[in-house]
């Protein structure tokens, strides 16, 4: 089909997608000058805009770590100090595993489940609303896999027990906190079914609840106590640690497997030395941050409540609450009231979502107080 017509299509859908033109200041952006309250991002401890922090970062950055590219690959000279410091900073806390750090979570997904997928008799069990970069993954070697229905252990056990006999790892592939539901997975039930089946290993993406979970801010596995059971932890970066980068959490047998199988990890430069130094203090900060998750958490459960009270059709367990709006039309409309009333919340719809369920999906954070969210309820 001639790209014309993929675009027409795309716009006859009400499916095109542009870039805005934004600016940024603090919680708010800027968009064609007006000002709007972002509830769009993923800076859910709102970490990205403290200024005092970025200023005790900067004052405290070494020589050593002002690099604004690594200029290589960690295979050959990119591998600075600092990133074996985040690493062995991070390994502390997950007994007998070893942390891998990657440039994004796009990365590391994409090439670890790449890099799994081409070992034998092995199958994938993907929950059916999974990230796209770990289905990109699967896709790269057109590996074997199933979807369970979205969070149905009925339906994973079900697909378990057919194709039991017929492979040798089966990979259980989920979000701790699913990025668009904003619903947890049942870590715990899912740790139950490794113990019903030990061929089962564990993979399981903490995108969106690193930085949000536990006193140190190690995920939502890690405050459930489940950290050693997961075979295959993933952190990511880029949202509530506001940085970049993304890192796999194994035992050292799979970080050499990836070290030498991972092909976005081995192609491509590393990150800036001064982003993984600025993860690194992060990490380090993370206890001061726990007034911030309570809030978070406060204010989530109030605004959900409202939303309720007031019948929508609302998903999400924390701090990502999806407003279930349908057709990919209603969303935009929706979206664009919201605009006008000064908040910047885009409609999502598919391919990001399943078709026909098309949504405002309001991500929250810990610098928002009840009343700045409060006349988003007179506007819908
Ligand atoms: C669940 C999940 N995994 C992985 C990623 C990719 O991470 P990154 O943005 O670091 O590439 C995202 C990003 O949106 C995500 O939501």
């Amino acid at each position: 089909m001639p790209v014309e017509k993929i675009l027409q299509d795309l716009k006859d859908d009400h499916n095109f997608r542009s870039l805005p033109h934004l600016k940024h200041e603090g919680k708010f952006v800027y968009k064609e000058g007006k000002k709007l309250l972002n509830l769009a991002s993923n800076d859910y401890l709102a970490l990205s805009y403290d200024k005092e922090l970025k200023e005790e970062f900067l004052s405290t950055l070494k020589d050593e770590n002002l690099f604004f590219s690594s200029s290589s690959s960690r295979s050959l000279s990119g591998n600075f100090e600092i990133y074996e410091e985040l690493e062995d900073y991070l390994k502390a806390d997950f007994k007998d595993k070893e942390i891998l750090h990657f440039n994004s979570g796009y990365h590391l997904n994409l090439s670890c489940i790449a890099a799994l997928s081409s070992l034998d008799k092995t199958l994938f069990l993907a929950d059916k609303f999974i990230h796209a970069s770990m289905i990109d993954g699967l896709r790269l070697n057109r590996t074997n896999f199933f979807r369970y229905k979205h969070n149905d252990l009925d339906h994973l056990e079900f697909l378990i027990r057919k194709h039991y006999e017929k492979y040798e790892n089966i990979v259980i592939l989920s979000e701790a906190l699913f990025s668009m539901d904003g619903d947890f997975s049942d870590l715990k039930a899912l740790v139950e079914l490794k113990k019903t089946y030990p061929k089962i290993k564990l993979y399981i993406d903490e995108a969106h609840s690193v930085g949000c979970f536990d006193k140190k801010g190690l995920g939502y596995a890690k405050f459930l106590g489940l950290e050693n059971e997961i075979d295959f932890l993933v952190f990511t970066f880029g949202k509530a640690i506001a940085s970049m980068g993304a890192c796999m959490i194994c035992t050292k047998k799979y970080k050499d497997f990836f070290i030498n199988k991972a092909r976005a990890f081995i192609y491509s430069t590393a990150l800036p030395p001064i982003n993984v130094a600025f993860t690194l203090f992060i990490f380090k900060n993370m206890t001061k941050f726990q007034n911030k998750r309570e809030n978070l958490y406060r204010l989530s459960q109030n605004f959900k409540n409202k939303l309720k009270e007031k019948k929508y059709q609302i998903l999400g367990d924390c701090y990502i609450v999806s407003l279930i709006l349908g057709d990919n039309k209603k969303a935009l409309e929706i979206a664009q009231i919201l605009e006008k009333g000064g908040f910047f919340a885009p409609a999502i719809k598919e391919p990001t979502v399943p078709k026909n369920t098309a949504r405002i999906r309001f991500s929250l954070h810990a610098g928002l107080d009840q009343n700045d969210l409060n006349p988003i309820l007179e506007l819908l």
